[in-house]
């Protein structure tokens, strides 16, 4: 087989079959087959596009190509979750705690951030001590002895997509949905767990910027779960705006708390809530979502689920004196309230900028190697659908300087604010199965 061939192949649009995404997916990993020609069949997929069928033998064929986590000593139905990402994106923190308070085995592995905001392990690393290294005989044993643990992805996880993802990102071939489903279900698929919950998000933030593109990718990776005999569901969420308020690493970790208490912001506690009686269901803990819903409100009343926080954040080596007054978390010196130069309702809030704004002022990484810086943000004060008046305070931002002329433009431009009222989005679209 040479791999020309298959790339004039795809390019006129021939549908491979198994032996062929073997081939391609075995020669990369072990270098036979050079990035320039992976990055021309990447290309040729992008524009012809794969069968359901391609698309679930790469997955596979990513899947194993590196080490699988074998989850089986885990007593119960694993449950695991995954987020096609976005701004102030923290459900994880709160999603593992209520459900595992409820009594689910959440066991799971997340990645870093890059790109605008940092990622579940950037948010739980705010949390002085907290070891995201565990290895996979103690992440078994914690899953076992308390329901939950969130630890990094092994770095022998799905070496393939560690590989196609680099290429991926410098050629032009990222937005390509059974790329972005393969990538994402292999890895899912390699973590072990018996359920999977997709939250696929669309708009602004997002990597799908339509409900109908996520739809497809909902769609396309529900159909690999099917072909792998894994239950996988997703629900679809707006990211038309932030999710929550808050925007930076342990600015996110306050609001997740505060959501464990019930005191968080309605959309985040309504995602959460709705995820996480889907994740019971999938558990088999719970015959229907409504039951189940009840039930994750209880322990969030009960002050179960953020005792799960705090246990979780003890077996990982945390401070959990910061969960139980996170007052401690570290401010930085810049604290500046940003107000409305008009008076009417806020009509869109670009959540992109806004992830950006937060990753310039050090809360994300624009490389993989940087660092992020845990105590910056931005916390919103008004959302779409929010009357403001003249000099009220739109957001509030969190930083180390003064901030530059051309940020406070980027804000505000984040910011449209009419005169005519404008109706609060809807957030959770659809739950697909
Ligand atoms: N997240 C992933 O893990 N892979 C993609 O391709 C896109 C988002």
């Amino acid at each position: 087989m040479r791999m020309v061939d298959l790339i004039e192949y795809k390019k006129n649009n021939g549908e491979f079959n198994q032996q062929q995404i073997q081939f391609i997916i075995d020669g990369y990993v072990d270098g036979s087959i050079p990035d320039y020609q992976m990055s021309a069949l990447l290309m040729a997929i992008c524009f012809q596009g794969l069968t359901a069928k391609e698309t679930a033998m790469l997955t596979q064929a990513m899947e194993y190509s590196g080490d699988i986590i074998d989850l089986s000593k885990i007593e119960g139905v694993k449950v695991d979750k995954h987020s096609t990402g976005g701004v102030g994106d923290k459900t994880s923190l709160v999603l593992g705690p209520i459900v595992a308070a409820c009594g689910g085995k959440v066991a799971k592995m997340s990645g870093r951030g890059l790109g605008h905001t940092g990622g579940t392990l950037d948010k739980l690393e705010s949390i002085p001590g907290f070891n995201i290294y565990v290895s996979e005989e103690d992440f078994i044993q914690q899953v076992n002895d308390i329901g939950l643990a969130i630890i990094g992805q092994s770095a022998t996880l799905v070496p393939a997509d560690k590989k196609i993802y680099a290429l991926r990102d410098v050629t032009g071939t990222v937005s390509c949905i059974p790329l972005i489903a393969s990538s994402i279900m292999s890895k899912k698929l390699a973590s072990g767990a018996d359920t999977i919950l997709l939250d696929v998000k669309y708009g602004n933030g997002a990597f799908m910027q339509t409900l109908e593109d996520a739809k497809k990718l909902a769609q396309t990776m529900i159909d690999i779960g099917k072909h792998c005999h894994k239950d996988t569901r997703a629900t679809i969420s707006s990211m038309s705006q932030p999710l929550g308020n808050a925007i930076g690493n342990s600015l996110e970790v306050i609001e997740a708390i505060e959501t464990l208490k019930g005191k968080g912001p309605q959309d985040l506690e309504e995602l959460c809530l709705k995820a996480g009686s889907t994740m019971l269901v999938q558990a088999k803990l719970y015959q229907d979502e409504s039951l189940a819903y009840k039930a994750l409100q209880e322990v969030i009343s009960d002050g179960k689920a953020l005792e799960k926080l705090k246990e979780m954040v003890q077996r990982q080596g945390g401070d959990v004196s910061y969960i139980e007054n996170p007052e401690l978390f570290e401010k930085p010196s810049v604290i500046m309230k940003i107000t409305s130069k008009k008076t009417g309702y806020v009509q869109s809030l670009e959540a992109k900028n806004l992830g950006i704004v937060s990753m310039k002022l050090g809360g994300g990484r624009m490389t993989k190697d940087e660092d992020v810086d845990h105590a910056v943000g931005l916390v919103l004060n008004k959302k779409i659908g929010d009357h403001v008046e003249i000099g009220e305070t739109l957001l509030t931002v969190y930083a180390r300087n003064e901030l530059s002329q051309e940020l406070l433009n980027e804000i505000y431009q984040s910011y449209t604010i009419v005169d005519e009222f404008v109706e609060k989005p809807i957030l959770i679209e659809e739950i697909m199965k």
